[in-house]
């Protein structure tokens, strides 16, 4: 029997607005959506994958919420009980966002087979969220729970273009978190505030043609994103999902405090007075220096600012 090409008809004319332009889902038409979302905690990656279900399951999917911290009941309503409620729920389509709770790879398997059997079955647009995706998935396949749950969320990858699943996972690192397979096959990517600049180092690829660099990224606030689309790259605010904006409170976007000019500098040196320069003792610094985690290299060139302002002032 040969099936008829897919034709993902709801994509036409469905959009997502996360921030900035509107992303056009029929330039997905033909791919489905693989969504990957890399940032640290608290930088809003779960918001990001509520907010992109809440749109689509408003436009004609279900998304389907695996929520490994039991963070998402409350917002959505109860999980669902077992495997074979989930395969109800995605034949009935009668709820238009399901929560599945799921600690760990062993207590996803039999809800990551029944999605796929009901994705093979029905081929009715379905979204789903894997958040904390490093829980579920690793860099290597496995021979145990963690590498069957790998194989799952890999075929959801590779095969779900064809079933209509569409796909979001969130991770915290760029690398040795999740199967490469994701990345090779991901056409949406949501980059949040990168603090360790080793990590740059597996992100510049990407970035290469953007003139983006390390300072950009580890400037973003919690709910901005570097979103590489089908369009390009573009610097995003993201919106809260109605559900989480309804109990969280909007994350403020923390000023710098760090001067990064020579006049900032200057002025901020000059702030400094008298006798709280003088109580700078050697001891002091170095304490300081290692409260704040500076290398040695930064405490080298510290000590040496701070000589010169003293004797400056003499
Ligand atoms: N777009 C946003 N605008 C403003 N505040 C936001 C935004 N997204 C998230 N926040 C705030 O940041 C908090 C953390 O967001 P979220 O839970 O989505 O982060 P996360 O990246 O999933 O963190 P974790 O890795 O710990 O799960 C939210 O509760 C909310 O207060
Ligand atoms: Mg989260």
């Amino acid at each position: 029997m040969s099936r008829s090409v897919v034709r993902r008809n709801e994509m036409m004319g469905a959009t997502l607005d996360l921030g900035g332009a509107p992303i056009e889902l029929a330039e997905y038409a033909t791919t489905g959506l693989l969504a990957i979302a890399i940032g640290p905690r608290g930088n809003g990656k779960t918001n990001a994958g509520l907010l992109m279900a809440e749109q689509l399951s408003r436009q004609g999917w279900v998304s389907v919420l695996v929520d490994p911290e039991g963070e998402l009941e409350s917002l959505y309503g109860k999980a669902v009980s077992d495997a074979q409620a989930l395969a109800r729920r995605l034949e009935k389509r009668d709820k238009p966002i399901v929560v599945v709770a799921a600690g760990d790879a062993t207590e996803f398997i039999a809800y990551g087979r029944a999605l796929l059997e009901a994705a093979d079955v029905h081929r009715k647009p379905i979204f789903l969220m894997i958040d904390e995706g490093q829980v579920f998935s690793s860099t290597k396949k496995r021979k145990d729970d963690v590498g069957e749950a790998v194989d799952i969320i890999n075929q959801f990858a590779e095969r779900g273009r064809k079933r209509a699943l569409d796909l979001f996972v969130t991770a915290h690192r760029y690398t040795g978190s999740i199967h490469r397979s994701l990345f090779a096959n991901k056409n949406l990517t949501l980059i949040g505030c990168q603090e360790d600049p080793t990590a740059w180092a597996a992100l510049a690829p990407q970035f290469r043609a953007s003139k983006i660099e390390f300072n950009d990224l580890n400037a973003l606030a919690p709910g901005e994103f570097f979103c590489f689309s089908r369009r390009g790259v573009e610097k995003m605010r993201m919106p809260m999902a109605d559900a989480l904006g309804h109990v969280a409170p909007k994350a403020k976007a923390v000023k710098r405090a760090l001067p990064s000019t020579f006049s900032q500098w200057n002025r901020a040196m000059m702030e400094i007075s008298d006798d709280r320069l003088a109580a700078l003792s050697d001891r002091v610094v170095s304490f300081l220096g290692a409260v704040a985690g500076l290398a040695p290299q930064q405490m080298l060139s510290g000590v040496r600012a701070l000589q010169d302002e003293r004797e400056a002032r003499q």
